[in-house]
């Protein structure tokens, strides 16, 4: 499949991570999880949503892509994760081996997750619901917590400084206690650049926000996640 020439992994694709990863990513401790309602956003194929509700979690996924045909956004997920895995495999030194044991670890793990996300997805379509950043179809404070992963400060071409902004801050609106979002780096292991100033934008509209370290690291450098509170 031909892709546009973006820095790093390229384009937006489609991501499947395991529950295990999301855990360690956003370091969520049961109660995080059981005091729920949780929003996953953007959720792609992952199967957060899936392990969060064998727990007994209340949790919603988004995604745009849940607009379209279940079965054709499986196979987009299939096709995007192994292209993420060639990615990896071509630029060995942009990753820490400690979550994934080595390559065939990580194609085997991500498939998995497309799988539960498969399974999950037709067993609760109502909630895998399509929405998009900056205007999520969500009422203010309808969830505890939100999570966000790989999609702000991952994919700089993809939102200017001010969609960062508004993006945030819907982030926010939507969360009655903190909204997460990892990690702060690019595909290139790049800091986003512009994270004091948002973290200042932001404390004008009323949200507060805390850069904090998590026990994951997969992109070198991607370690922390920050924590946005409204106040
Ligand atoms: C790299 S995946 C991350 C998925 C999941 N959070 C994970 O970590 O595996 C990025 C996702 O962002 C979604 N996306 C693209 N534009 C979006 C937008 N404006 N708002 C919300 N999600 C968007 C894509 O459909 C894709 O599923």
């Amino acid at each position: 499949m031909s892709r546009p020439a973006y820095r790093g992994l390229g384009d937006i694709i489609v991501t499947a991570r395991p529950f295990d990863e999301y855990r360690a990513m956003f370091d969520l401790a049961d109660g995080d999880l059981l005091d729920g309602p949780v929003l996953d956003c953007p959720a792609g194929a992952s199967g957060f949503a899936a392990g969060a509700r064998a727990m007994g979690c209340r949790v919603t996924a988004m995604d745009p892509q849940y607009a379209g045909p279940h079965d054709a956004l499986e196979q987009r997920a299939r096709e995007d994760t192994a292209f993420g895995n060639r990615y990896v495999r071509d630029n060995p030194a942009t990753y820490a081996w400690g979550f994934f044991r080595d390559v065939d670890d990580h194609l085997r793990r991500r498939m998995e997750a497309v799988d539960a996300f498969a399974r999950d997805r037709a067993a609760h379509p109502h909630a895998y619901v399509a929405g998009a950043l900056p205007a999520l179809p969500l009422g203010d404070d309808a969830f505890r917590l939100v999570v966000s992963s790989h999609l702000l400060f991952v994919y700089p071409d993809h939102f200017d400084y001010a969609g960062h902004v508004a993006a945030a801050r819907e982030l926010a609106r939507v969360a009655r206690a903190e909204a997460r979002v990892f990690p702060l780096v690019d595909t290139t292991m790049q800091p986003w650049p512009h994270l004091d100033r948002l973290r200042s934008d932001l404390r004008a509209h009323g949200v507060e926000s805390e850069v904090r370290p998590v026990p994951y690291e997969f992109i070198r450098g991607g370690d922390h996640m920050l924590v946005l509170r409204p106040s």
